[in-house]
């Protein structure tokens, strides 16, 4: 995902204080685009803002989207539950507040469609096919 300068809003990092997370929000800082740490704790680094989120919590959900100008999230989804029911009700969610680009952290042993993040992949692009949202999957290995 590349966001063009008249488009750079906050990104949501969901499990912001995570490893992949701590690597994403200086690259981000550093492109002039304001990160939003989210995670359980709601604790963030010296410099960053963070805020409440709990996957297993969904009336704190909305806390993270009291920040105004969040355009897009990345997207760390649960690994509990039933991912694809939590996720699109999590995404229902960000676009009613604004959010119009996705990304989702997947991995490659994940083939679109084939079960958690899999189905989570097939869900962003058929939202993107029916043109309602932009979004990338990274599937490192
Ligand atoms: N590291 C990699 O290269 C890699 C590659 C592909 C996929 N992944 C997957 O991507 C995910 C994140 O990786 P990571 O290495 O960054 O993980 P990590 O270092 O363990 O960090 C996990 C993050 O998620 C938050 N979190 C945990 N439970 C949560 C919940 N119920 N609701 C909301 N946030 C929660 C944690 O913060 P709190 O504890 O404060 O909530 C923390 O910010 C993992 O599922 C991992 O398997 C990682």
């Amino acid at each position: 995902m590349s966001l063009t300068t008249t488009q750079r809003g906050t990104v949501l990092l969901l499990g912001g204080t995570g490893k992949v997370c701590s690597r994403i929000a200086p690259l981000l800082l550093a492109a002039g685009i304001p990160p939003l740490i989210a995670s359980r704790s709601g604790k963030a680094p010296p410099g960053l803002v963070g805020v409440r989120f709990d996957w297993d919590d969904e009336s704190i959900w909305k806390l993270a989207f009291s920040t105004t100008g969040i355009n897009a999230v990345f997207l760390i989804a649960p690994v509990s539950g039933d991912q694809v029911a939590l996720v699109k009700k999590f995404v229902d969610l960000a676009r009613e507040r604004g959010v119009s680009r996705f990304v989702l952290l997947s991995a490659s042993s994940l083939e679109e469609n084939i079960m958690l993040m899999g189905k989570t992949h097939r869900y962003l692009r058929e939202l993107g096919d029916e043109g309602k949202i932009e979004w990338t999957v990274l599937r490192p290995t």
